[in-house]
């Protein structure tokens, strides 16, 4: 084997295991798992379910909110939250149909939302504005349609 070439294979292998490495102490050390415990839900009956039997924004401390949400063909319920500036909110999300989107634009959170489990999201809102939504994820005739607004104060 030419010296080039094993040169260039050690390289090679050398960043696999070091983006392995990386990728698994993001996910192990440093808790960068994809949002939600996998806590479970029966997506049939998610309206006889608590929290999602009564989905709605609750002041749980000082600019701490938690919003528990259902997300079904083609809306978001509730509709356009509202919180002061600096609140750091809590989403408990869930969905009672098909795999949605949640992604609320200019800001990191992009969570999928499927039918049959919890994803809980936390983001802080800084900035004052409104904060669009969206289902990212394609759901039907009507996806295009699916959005609502956070209103920061
Ligand atoms: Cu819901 Cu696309």
């Amino acid at each position: 084997m030419h010296k080039s070439e094993k040169v260039w294979l050690t390289i090679s292998f050398g960043m696999i295991m070091l983006f392995m490495i990386a990728t698994g102490y993001q996910a192990f050390a440093l808790g960068m798992a994809p949002p939600g415990g996998m806590e479970t839900i029966d997506p049939q009956r998610v309206d006889q379910i608590a929290p999602f039997d009564n989905p709605g924004i609750t002041k749980i401390g000082e600019k701490e909110y938690e919003v528990v949400m259902t997300l079904q063909l083609f809306s978001f319920t509730p509709m356009n939250v509202e919180v002061p500036a600096g609140s750091t909110v809590h989403f408990r999300l869930t969905s009672k149909d098909v795999v949605h989107g949640f992604q609320i634009v200019n800001t990191n959170v992009n969570g999928m939302i499927m039918p049959g489990y919890i994803t809980d999201i936390t983001q802080t809102f800084h900035e004052p504005g409104e904060y669009l939504v969206l289902c990212n994820e394609y759901c039907g005739v009507g996806h295009q349609f699916m959005a609502t607004t956070i209103t920061v104060k």
